[in-house]
């Protein structure tokens, strides 16, 4: 047998084995546009399944300053910011990001997952432990996994789990969290972990994907690593310390080092987006609202985030529901396993500054419809 047709068969085997166990996944064309709309297959939608919060992606400003950016830089960075690619434009971006976070300093990386995976293991290694809430984002799993220090996962948002994991935990201990957690929407209790934290010297790290722009509680973490992708509608990741951590990161975060820096008219766009979330504020208040309004209407919990994840178990019912609301509009895509637990397939529901009222009332009614009580 040929090498080609070796990985052919090897690669048809591992889909055929997705289809089997229903995990087979497939991207469709999809065009996203302003006010939380999109358009896939000739449909017009509302979507209620992306992380741009304050509608923020499509927003002309964002979009000018993008296409100014890139007649000033160009379009691609050239190399690692370390060879020839510091874009002047990053050191701006890193000083807002530091005085939004209220740390020292920051640095930018090409994304969130990047800065996930190229920040822990600069961090910690092998003769330390990294302790982490169950509930964590891949990239965290994959960066703690990458910095070979032990790893000791402890229940949701329990901080008594978490301490007693960290009574004989060797070396230096770096504990880990999300601020809103993506899949459930519920926060970290932040004071908590941080005093627990200090009692035995351990350092707190945040993963604030989700909060960034949208929760007002401060943050005590050390290290707060957050991503450009969501609410500030643009692409990047960055992590904001005190200087000497970023001083080491610079040197260390391989993903920095070896990956060629973001493109100027990205840097452009996010902070166009961090001038936006200064000025209007209002935006973060009317996510919130959409967010309350749908919770009340369908008798849920008041949320403590923008997202609401309802929760189906089945994944082939949460398939189907997923595309029974599809064609009456709505853009809610089915989050299945491993994303999330065995038996806990859900719509995440993400609520957005571009929803109106009458769109919020329209998910809820149309959920009721396909979701009998
Ligand atoms: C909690 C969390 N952390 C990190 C990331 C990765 O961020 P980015 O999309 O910028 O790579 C995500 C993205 O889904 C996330 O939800």
């Amino acid at each position: 047998m040929s090498s080609l047709d070796r990985l052919t068969q090897h690669a048809e085997a591992r889909v055929a084995q997705l289809h089997e166990t229903g995990r087979h996944r497939t991207l469709k064309p999809t065009h996203r546009m302003a006010g939380a709309r999109a358009s896939r297959a000739g449909r017009d939608l509302v979507s209620f399944c992306d992380n741009d919060y304050l509608s923020l992606a499509c927003d002309e400003r964002l979009i000018d300053a993008a296409c100014e950016a890139a007649r000033r830089y160009g379009v691609g960075a050239g190399a690692s910011r370390l060879i020839t690619g510091n874009c002047p434009l990053n050191g701006i971006l890193e000083s807002r990001l530091a005085e939004i976070k209220a740390t020292e300093s920051c640095l930018v990386f090409g994304s969130g997952y990047l800065a996930n995976v190229g920040a822990i293991p600069a961090l910690v290694g092998r003769r330390d432990t990294i302790l982490m809430d169950e509930l964590s984002h891949s990239c965290m799993h994959a960066g703690a996994r990458l910095s070979g220090a032990e790893i000791r996962i402890f229940e949701h948002n329990n901080v008594r789990h978490a301490e007693t994991l960290m009574q004989d935990a060797p070396g230096q201990v770096l504990l880990m969290t999300e601020t809103v957690f993506s899949m459930d929407g519920d926060v970290a209790p932040l004071d908590e972990l941080a005093a627990l934290c200090e009692r035995h010297e351990a350092w707190l790290m945040t993963d604030d994907a989700h909060g960034f722009g949208m929760l007002d509680q401060a943050n005590p973490a050390l290290v707060q690593m957050g991503t450009l992708s969501k609410s500030a509608g643009a692409y990047g990741g960055y992590v904001c310390a005190p200087a000497p951590v970023i001083e080491m990161l610079t040197s260390r975060a391989r993903s920095l080092v070896y990956t060629t820096g973001l493109p100027a008219p990205v840097l452009a766009a996010a902070l166009a987006a961090l001038d936006i979330m200064k000025a209007e504020p209002e935006r973060a208040v009317q996510a919130r609202s959409n967010a309350a309004l749908f919770c009340d209407l369908m008798a849920l919990p008041a949320p403590e985030s923008l997202v609401v994840p309802v929760i189906i178990g089945d994944e082939d019912r949460a398939m189907a529901i997923s595309a029974a609301l599809e064609q009456e509009g709505f853009l809610v895509t089915a989050i299945r396993p491993p994303t999330v637990p065995e038996g806990t397939s859900r719509l995440r529901i993400t609520f957005a500054a571009g929803h109106s009222e009458a769109d919020v009332r329209r998910l809820a009614q149309a959920l009721k419809e396909v979701v009998p009580a």
